[in-house]
C-alpha cells in the first residue's frame, strides 16, 4: 500500500502520525511511505532519518494527499478538505460530534475515515485514546497549576500549598485515564484532590488504586454544585465514546467559584463538559469569564510533541501495519475491536453517536463493508 505522512498544520501541532521507526515497520511488512518534507522537524526528526527508513520525501501535503492511505494526529483541517480523495483511508483522531463542517466533508469526499478515539480492545477500552489521554491529563494539571498564578488571572494559590498554609482543592470531573493523570500529578504536588465519577466500579479502583490520599465522589449535579464552590482548580475529563460531552458543569455553577479559580476542560475535543467552555489554542491558551480563567486546548498533547509522538505511534502502528497488511476490509471485518473506529464510510456515518449528534442517518459498519 501507499501511505503518505502529512505535517500538521493544526495550531503548534508538532506531533507526527509516524516517526521513522514506524516507517521502517511499515516498509518492512512491504509498503511504500511517503513522508512530507520536514516532517517532525521540531521534535528532533530529519528528512535523512525518514530516508533512512525507506521513506520518499515528498515537498509537499499535495504529494501525500495521492496516497491511498493517510496516517496523521489531529483530524483535517479546513485547508485539507480539498485535498482528500475519494476512497482513500484516512487514520487519525477525528472527534466529528462537535465537528459538522468536518463532518459533512469527510461526507463529501467519500473517505474511509478510521477514528483512532473510537477503536476499543477486549476490555472495552480505549487503546487509541488512552496514550494521548495519559498524556493531555498530566499537560493539563500542568497547566492548570501554571494558570492559577497571579499575572496568569489566577487566585495566587499553589497546588501543594507550603508547612502552615493549606495545599489547593482540585476537583476531577471523569476518572478516566485523564482523570487518573491528572489526580496523579496533584497529588504528587501535594494538593487536595478529589474525583467525581458516575461508574461506581472505576470509584472502587481509584479507592484501591489510590487509598485515603484521594478522595472519590459519586457524580451528581448536587454533590458537583457543593464541591465546585471550594475547588481552586477543576478538570474536566469526562467521555462518552464518540458523542458529545455532557454538560456537567452549567453557566450557575461556574458563577459559584471562587474568583481566580481555574478550569481546564480536557473533555473539550468533544465538545466540553462547561457550559462556558469554548476551544483555544496553544498561541491563546485560556481565557476569563465571570472571573475564572479557562484553559480549553483542544489538543493539548501538542504541548509535548515528542513525548507524546512516541506515545502516540507505540499505540497505533500495529494498527496501521494491519490495515496496510491486509486492506481497510479485510482489517475492520476481522477486527471486532477495530470496526467501531470506522466513522464515515463512503458517505455515509457509521458511529451512532456521531449520527445522532449531528443529525444523520446510521449506517452500522457491517452492512456496507
Ligand atoms: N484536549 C485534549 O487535548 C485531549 C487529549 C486527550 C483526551 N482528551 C479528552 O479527554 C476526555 C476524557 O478522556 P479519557 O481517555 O479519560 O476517557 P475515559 O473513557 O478513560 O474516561 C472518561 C470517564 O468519564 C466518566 N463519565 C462519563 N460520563 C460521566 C458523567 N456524566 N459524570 C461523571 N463521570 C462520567 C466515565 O465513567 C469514565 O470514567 C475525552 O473527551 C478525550 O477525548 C482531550
Amino acid at each position: 500500500m501507499l501511505i503518505g505522512i502529512p505535517k500538521e498544520i493544526k495550531n503548534h501541532e508538532y506531533r507526527v502520525g509516524a516517526t521513522p521507526s514506524m516507517v521502517k515497520a511499515l516498509i518492512q511488512n512491504g509498503h511504500t511511505v511517503w513522508v512530507q518534507d520536514g516532517l517532525g522537524f521540531e521534535i528532533g526528526y530529519n528528512n535523512q532519518m525518514y530516508i533512512d527508513a525507506g521513506a520518499l520525501i515528498v515537498p509537499t501535503a499535495v504529494e501525500v494527499y495521492d496516497c491511498e492511505m493517510i496516517i496523521k494526529v489531529k483530524e483535517p483541517q479546513a485547508s485539507e478538505y480539498e485535498l482528500l480523495k475519494e476512497n482513500q483511508i484516512l487514520f487519525c483522531y477525528l472527534h466529528l460530534a462537535p465537528d459538522p463542517k468536518q463532518t459533512e466533508a469527510l461526507l463529501k469526499k467519500k473517505v474511509i475515515a478510521i477514528a483512532y478515539e473510537t477503536v476499543v480492545d477486549k476490555e472495552g477500552r480505549l487503546p487509541l485514546l488512552t496514550p494521548m489521554s495519559e498524556v493531555a491529563g498530566r499537560v493539563g494539571l500542568q497547566a492548570g497549576a501554571t494558570a492559577l498564578q497571579m499575572a496568569n488571572g489566577g487566585r495566587g494559590v499553589l497546588l501543594g500549598g507550603v508547612p502552615g498554609v493549606r495545599p489547593a482543592n482540585v476537583l476531577v470531573l471523569g476518572g478516566g485515564v485523564v482523570g487518573t493523570n491528572s489526580a496523579r500529578m496533584a497529588m504528587g504536588l501535594g494538593a487536595n484532590v478529589t474525583i467525581l465519577d458516575n461508574n461506581l466500579q472505576r470509584l472502587r479502583e481509584l479507592d484501591d488504586l489510590f487509598g485515603p490520599r484521594l478522595s472519590t465522589l459519586y457524580s451528581s449535579p448536587q454533590l458537583l454544585e457543593k464541591a465546585i464552590v471550594d475547588a481552586d482548580l477543576l478538570i474536566g475529563a469526562v467521555l462518552i465514546p464518540g458523542k458529545l460531552a455532557p454538560k456537567l458543569v452549567t453557566k450557575q455553577m461556574v458563577k459559584k467559584m471562587q474568583k481566580g479559580s481555574v478550569i481546564v476542560d480536557i473533555a473539550i475535543d468533544q465538545g466540553g463538559c462547561c457550559e462556558t467552555s469554548k476551544p483555544t489554542t496553544h498561541s491563546d491558551p485560556t481565557y476569563i469569564l465571570d472571573g475564572i480563567v479557562h484553559y480549553c486546548v483542544a489538543n493539548m498533547p501538542g504541548a509535548c510533541a515528542r513525548t507524546a509522538t512516541q506515545a502516540l505511534t507505540h499505540a497505533t502502528m500495529p494498527y496501521a501495519i494491519e490495515i496496510a497488511n491486509l486492506g481497510y476490509k479485510k482489517a475492520l471485518l476481522g477486527n471486532p475491536w477495530l470496526l467501531p473506529g470506522l466513522n464515515v464510510y463512503h458517505g455515509h456515518i457509521t458511529n451512532k453517536h456521531v449520527a445522532t449528534d449531528l443529525g444523520y442517518e446510521y449506517h452500522p459498519a457491517e452492512t456496507l463493508l
